[in-house]
């Protein structure tokens, strides 16, 4: 298999059995994703987005077919082989953030190191304010979710995905729950930030607008891929020098 892919699905199935009927929630998958690029998949609702990402980011496992990431079979992962994997090579970004509403937003970042471990509290405090900056919430370390907007409460979810450089970032629906703005603020965010760290970016979601930040865009319609898109701005088609 090319070294060029991150992640490479084949004939990814996933069926889920319900009473006596199938759900063939994925039919038959195959998705290449570049090392460093931005993909967006996206989908009508019930199209089978969560569930891919699922199988990519290791919380689920498929029916049928393969996922490889950098090179390891994932999809052949034993149960605790697949939650080190996702603890160590996934960073996971959600609808609703999914941040510790006891914990101010240093400790919530600071908490994905410390599931990594060999860090002393005060390398965990010192990277966490380094990432929170580096996603526009410097002076904001200290306080509670509660205290922040969702678009803030939303960087500091990236922050935590991102602070322990992980193979890959998977987002499912992460302008979700924003205003159209805000969303736009955040989807930026991330692409700079796959600009900056070179981190490949899985984002699934059924809002076109988004679509405009990735490198292609894979279209999935009832657990299939009907098409996939170049986007024409993309790093990936034209040359940059330097890149
Ligand atoms: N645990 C499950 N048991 C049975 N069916 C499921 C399960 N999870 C998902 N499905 C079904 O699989 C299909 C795909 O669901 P999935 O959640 O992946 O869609 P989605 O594209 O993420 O939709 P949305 O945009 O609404 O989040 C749907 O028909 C759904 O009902
Ligand atoms: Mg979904």
């Amino acid at each position: 298999m090319s070294n060029d892919f991150i992640v490479q699905t084949s004939d990814l199935k996933r069926i889920f059995e319900f009473g006596e009927s199938e759900i063939f929630a994925l039919n038959g998958v195959k998705m290449d994703v570049k090392r460093g690029e931005f993909v967006v998949v996206l989908g009508p609702s019930g199209a089978g987005k969560t569930t891919l990402l699922n199988m990519i980011g290791g919380i689920d496992q498929p029916t049928e077919g393969q996922v490889i990431v950098d090179g390891e079979v994932i999809s052949d992962h034993s149960l605790s082989e697949l939650n080190a994997y996702r603890r160590k090579d996934v960073g996971w970004v959600f609808q609703f953030f999914n941040i510790v509403a006891s914990l101010r937003a240093w400790e919530n970042v600071g908490l994905a190191l410390e599931f990594s471990g060999g860090y002393t509290k005060v390398e965990i405090k010192e990277k966490s304010f380094e990432i929170l900056k580096q996603v526009g919430l410097e002076g904001k370390e200290d306080r509670f979710p509660s205290q922040l907007s969702g678009g803030e409460q939303q960087r500091v979810a990236i922050a935590r995905a991102l602070i322990k450089k992980p193979k890959i970032i998977v987002a499912d629906e992460p302008t979700g729950n924003l205003d159209f703005v805000t969303g736009q603020q955040i989807a930026e965010l991330m692409r700079d930030l796959n600009h900056q760290e070179k981190t490949t970016f899985i984002v699934v979601s059924h809002d076109l607008s988004i679509t405009q930040f990735a490198d292609r865009v894979f279209h999935l319609r009832m657990g299939k891929i009907e098409q996939i898109e170049e986007q024409p701005q993309s790093n990936f088609t034209k040359k940059v020098p330097g890149v």
